[in-house]
């Protein structure tokens, strides 16, 4: 008879809440942060022209990935942002995407009047689908967007050669997968571009922030002056200057530098313990029917911003989201389904809600049908998963309560 479910009023498998990347138990905050905060401080000059702390974290983020060249923003969204400027795509162009992220992976598409177009996933690693990208270009195509989602590599080498057979630029958004690793590369160094956030739950973090990265010197500098109105700060004075095109202020305010650089110094620290606790965790199901670790091929490394759980409903007798809610009753941190429906099922693309009634740039250019059914693969992945939330700050004991509340909740639908 297995025990009663905290979800039934039983007692929960993890009595105390485990650490939590909104409060300090689960960040890496120390004595390192505040030195370099206390430091731009004292400066007397908190905005990156003219201090030092954000040209050092872009000149210290580029030599440790081992690019040539960094721009620090606002958020990953900015520098998603950046990216898309950087390539400089006409209204009506198309770039794809996958269904699954964060919509600060697409959003910015939008805002420079291309039109994302989405393309399935591969069903085991929920990244894009190579082949089914391939499908989906047209002569309009310019670029992809290669989302590492939950810290799991892309399969960048089939992605890179359908980029190159079509003169595309594949753009990696790395902001859930610092330090996740291709066939021993680093992700962020494989495509033509990289993106990365540095938002409050990433890997490293400074509030909110972002940072892009290339080797190529003029998407270098375009990025760069996207951040910052399109203002060459060459020009000596302000009355002397020409802004060179339609930009944004993205820039990163010399505290959130300070933080960002100290966090960047802890790399891969907060990897290297992710990937082991989620080794442990592995290992405490691997035998256990209806559910499954994430799959990580044999040339990548996953950085787990989230241990994505597989839960086969036949096997476990139960569905992702019965599943997972017993287990967040029981105490694990998870998002069920993690974002319930791909991104084309949101009303900013089935409104179309873009620019007040216009519909742009859909409405001029045409789109796919935003409907069920456009990414077949991807709706039926979300409801297989659960994400739960990873931490380096877990202790061992914690994961072996995660492991137990899975085995507990396994137990109860196998009618055990
Ligand atoms: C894959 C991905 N891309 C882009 C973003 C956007 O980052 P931000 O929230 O810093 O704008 C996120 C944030 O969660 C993300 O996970």
């Amino acid at each position: 008879m297995s025990a009663k479910l905290a979800i039934h009023g039983g007692e929960k498998a993890i009595g105390t809440r485990l650490p939590s990347y909104l409060e300090s138990a689960g960040r890496t905050f120390g004595a390192e942060e505040e030195a370099l905060v206390l430091e731009a401080l004292h400066s007397g000059c908190l905005t990156r022209n003219g201090g030092k702390m954000v040209p050092r974290l872009e000149a210290e983020f580029a030599e440790r990935l081992g690019v040539k060249h960094a721009a620090a923003c606002s958020s990953g969204t900015a520098s998603v942002h950046l990216a898309i400027a950087a390539l400089d795509p006409a209204p009506g162009d198309e770039i794809i995407v996958p269904p699954v992220t964060d919509i600060g992976s697409i959003a910015p598409i939008l805002w420079q009047n291309a039109v994302p177009v989405f393309a399935d996933l591969d069903p085991a690693t929920i990244t894009l689908d190579p082949a089914d990208v391939e499908r989906r270009i047209t002569p309009k195509t310019r670029a992809i967007v290669a989302v590492h989602l939950a810290g799991q590599p892309c399969a960048l080498d089939e992605l890179s050669a359908i980029a190159r057979r079509h003169n595309l630029v594949l753009i990696e958004d790395c902001s859930q997968a610092y330090w996740a690793e291709y066939k021993g590369k680093l992700v962020g160094t494989i495509g033509g571009m990289a993106c990365f956030s540095l938002q409050q739950s990433k890997h490293i973090t400074c509030g909110e922030g972002g940072l892009f990265v290339t080797n190529n010197d003029e998407w270098a500098r375009r990025a760069t002056l996207f951040a910052d109105k399109a203002w060459p700060r060459d020009t000596k004075s302000l009355g002397s200057c020409r802004f060179l095109f339609l930009a944004q202020n993205y820039r990163m305010s010399e505290l959130e530098g300070a933080v960002a650089l100290a966090q960047l110094r802890k790399l891969p620290a907060p990897v290297v313990k992710r990937r082991a606790l989620a080794a442990r965790l592995d290992a405490a199901i691997k035998d256990l029917a209806g559910v499954s670790a994430p799959a990580v091929p044999s040339n990548t490394k996953h950085s787990y911003w989230l241990y994505m759980l597989r839960v086969h409903q036949d096997a476990a007798r139960a569905t992702a989201r019965q599943f997972g809610d017993a287990l967040v009753a029981e105490g694990v941190p998870a998002w069920v389904e993690y974002i319930i429906d791909p991104l084309y099922l949101s009303p900013v693309f089935t409104g179309p809600n873009t620019y007040a009634a216009s519909g742009y740039p859909f409405s001029t250019y045409g789109s796919q049908k935003f409907e069920q059914g456009l990414c077949p693969v991807a709706e039926r992945v979300l409801h297989e998963v659960i994400a739960i939330l990873w931490n380096e700050n877990y202790t061992e004991a914690q994961v072996d309560q995660i492991a137990a509340a899975i085995h507990k909740v396994a137990a109860h639908f196998a009618g055990n």
